[in-house]
């Protein structure tokens, strides 16, 4: 059993021209962005390197034909690829560092061996997804219409990046869908049989942050983020580290259905399953750390462990709404649809369970949440 597993190096910046400077980007260098990102912040550092902007190739959650025309573009002679973005430019520049990266939907099927070649630094320019910190790259293969995940260690960052400039403009609709994630990300861990006492640190931590962070949005407005987006990156970060090895669990698994049929955002759809898939946790089985998370939970908000659901849904809430499944669209004829593609297709992330849960289970929890 892994105890503790951290492979990039990790860095801080207030500025993004401190990072230019001390990690010395240069002609060898490829920068793959969004020009949003790219102009307010790095256009006038005066930078040799390479840049490409992924938008060009097509918008949304990255797919085998994104990466594949990305790939076409790219100088192949750069010694280091740096991927500046939320998950999709962060999980698109973790192929590229690869020997061989085309065709893409060979690499997936564990056709071509997955062997690092390029230097790979990661920023993240959200808090959520903690791609920097893990070794999982998830891409829509889409001439099959669905979406796979590599895992490989030669998919880590050799460096990951937190650069708080880069939050400072954050939407708060994505400040609010990505924080969420990470929150979850860090229940998830907490709560996964493969997590360890050295993973946890890192859980409970991340969660400390982002629910005292809530509170002061809720007690002082939507501005009160901005100072506090530091502390958010870090939060993201250390969730990315707690679930890097002990994996995310059936809120996520859950969610995949929600958000690739109805395009509901990865953290929104989250959030729609989180306190549903908890309350079955506990009615299953109401002791060891799920009791001690409550607690942990129920000590932040200030309210007792058998009330820190509803209580943490009304925190929520005053940052993302939770809205029922028929509210997005879904039909209460297609819940078993849903549940039997999370049976078949999400055992990856079903398996890291507080408690293992069936088809029934996954059901009722979809039939309470509709
Ligand atoms: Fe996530």
């Amino acid at each position: 059993m892994i105890e503790l597993q951290l492979k990039p190096t990790i860095y801080s910046y207030d500025t993004c021209r401190e990072f230019v400077e001390d990690l010395q980007v240069g002609a060898d260098d490829l920068i793959i962005t969004n020009q949003y990102i790219f102009d307010p912040n790095f256009k006038d550092l005066g930078l040799t390197c390479h840049v490409l902007f992924q938008e060009k190739y097509g918008m949304g959650e990255p797919s085998d034909e994104m990466a594949e025309a990305i790939y076409k573009d790219m100088p192949k002679d750069v010694k280091r690829i740096i991927g500046i973005g939320g998950g999709t430019v962060m999980d698109l520049c973790k192929l590229f560092v690869l020997k061989q990266v085309s065709p893409v939907l060979d690499l997936f099927d564990g056709k071509i061996p997955v062997e690092k070649e390029k230097e790979l630094i990661l920023i993240p320019t959200t808090c959520g997804t903690g791609s920097e910190v893990t070794n999982v790259s998830v891409m829509a293969l889409v001439s099959r219409n669905t979406k796979k995940g590599l895992a490989d260690n030669a998919l880590y960052a050799d460096k990951a990046v937190l650069i708080s400039q880069l939050l400072k403009t954050l939407p708060f609709k994505v400040f609010a869908t990505s924080s969420i994630d990470a929150l979850v990300h860090a229940v998830e861990s907490a709560l996964s049989p493969d997590s360890s006492a050295s993973f946890r640190v890192f859980s409970y931590n991340a969660i400390e942050l982002i629910l005292k962070g809530y509170l002061q949005i809720r007690d002082h407005g939507p501005e009160a983020r901005i100072p506090l987006m530091k502390d958010f990156l870090l939060a993201s970060n250390w969730a990315g580290i707690a679930f890097s090895v002990p994996g995310c669990a059936a809120v996520h698994a859950m969610s995949y259905p929600l958000g690739a049929k109805y395009h509901v955002p990865h953290g929104e759809s989250n959030y729609a399953m989180f306190t549903g898939v908890m309350n079955c946790y506990m009615s299953i089985k109401s002791d060891g750390e799920i009791a001690k998370l409550n607690r942990f939970i129920a000590d932040i908000l200030g309210c007792e462990p058998e009330n820190v659901y509803a209580e943490l849904e009304k925190l929520l809430n005053v940052i993302l709404p939770k809205k029922a499944l028929h509210e997005y669209g879904v039909k209460e004829e297609e819940l078993p649809e849903f549940a039997k593609s999370v049976i078949e297709n999400q055992q990856r992330l079903m398996k890291h369970s507080f408690v293992p849960l069936d088809y029934d289970k996954v059901y009722g929890i979809y039939k309470k949440l509709y």
